[in-house]
């Protein structure tokens, strides 16, 4: 937007009182960034809080199903990348909980929430990897599925969510493209790895579609997040992209997606397709997925376990923060 569409007040026009509530939907209106310094409306702030929070405990328990593969890689080069990938996946909890304490909200909080069952992840990691073909599809489905919803998170109205994005994206971007290659090998390789591959296909491709979120008519939420352009897409929208985007890879790879309604539709210029089971969607967001508990079991264990290592932390923190009062130098 151009500078003169906010053309100064006339010479001489008194100062009007400043208007917090103004100044929020002008920035908002100009597309402009949202920082933690500023005002915003209580309701922007829980909003974000649950988004990031919610996204920040995903990237978390998502290391859980490829998490187990590590040990069972079958080379060398498939553990180095897989370990990679995974620990990105703690990086990405990481910013996303700092961006989330940008706003107020207290990480030991958060994680509390996640475990008592009192805050969501997505329902993609309620489901199992049986395969190593598994690991292969979720890199090229669920990291793909994740590019589509957050390249456009790069440019959200909320500054350090958005900052936290760029970097994030260019990390799952290298997690679709070794998901695929991994396919790739095992596609040139025997019909019981051919056979492996397809079987992944056919487990992860509903409950990829089903990670955008619910129809747009179920989802009263999105409507206010746009209009505050947190979110810049629908879901629906966002589904469409990611069918649009994995047709042709599907076709490359030498899969078949699981769908006999999905057609190009050259009236639209994308892809039809069926309707996900929106009942199995309710199930696995309310805990009852095939892996909800052993999930979150895992995540309290892990967090019960770690607990002398924020103490220690704690305590010489506190220890520091007396030494540097005394003025003793270490
Ligand atoms: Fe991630
Ligand atoms: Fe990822």
């Amino acid at each position: 937007m151009d500078i003169t569409d906010h053309p100064a007040p006339a010479p001489g026009t008194p100062p009007g009182p400043y208007d917090p509530e103004a100044a929020f939907e002008d920035t908002i209106a100009r597309d402009q960034r949202i920082e933690p310094r500023d005002w915003m409306p209580d309701a922007y702030r829980a909003t974000l809080v649950r988004q990031i929070a919610q996204h920040a405990h995903s990237e978390i328990i998502g290391m859980q199903p490829e998490g187990e593969w590590i040990t069972k890689a079958p080379s060398l080069r498939r553990k180095a990348i897989l370990f990679a990938k995974v620990q990105d996946e703690a990086g990405h909890g990481l910013y996303l909980y700092s961006a989330a304490e940008t706003l107020g909200a207290d990480r030991a909080d958060l994680t509390r929430r996640l475990i008592d069952g009192r805050q969501k992840y997505s329902s993609i990691f309620n489901y199992p990897t049986r395969t190593f073909a598994d690991v292969g599809v979720i890199g090229w489905f669920v990291d793909g599925a994740a590019i589509c919803n957050q390249v456009p998170l790069c440019r959200t109205s909320y500054g350090p969510y958005g900052r936290a994005m760029v970097r994030v994206c260019k990390e799952e971007s290298f997690h679709q493209r070794q998901g695929y290659e991994l396919l790739l090998t095992m596609m040139r390789g025997t019909d019981e790895q051919r056979a492996m591959v397809q079987d992944a296909v056919d487990r992860w491709w509903w409950p990829s579609l089903m990670m955008f979120g619910p129809p747009d008519a179920d989802s009263p939420n999105s409507a206010r997040s746009m209009a505050w352009r947190i979110k810049r897409h629908s879901n629906d929208q966002l589904r469409q992209r990611f069918v649009d985007m994995t047709v042709p890879q599907a076709e490359k790879l030498g899969v078949t997606l699981p769908d006999p309604e999905l057609r190009w539709n050259g009236e639209r210029g994308h892809h039809d397709f069926g309707t996900p089971d929106w009942e199995e969607l309710k199930r696995v967001v309310s805990g009852d997925g095939p892996c909800n508990a052993e999930r979150i079991a895992r995540r309290r264990a892990a967090h019960e376990e770690g607990a002398w290592v924020r103490e220690a932390a704690a305590s010489y923190a506190a220890e520091q923060a007396v030494r540097t009062r005394d003025g003793v130098t270490a």
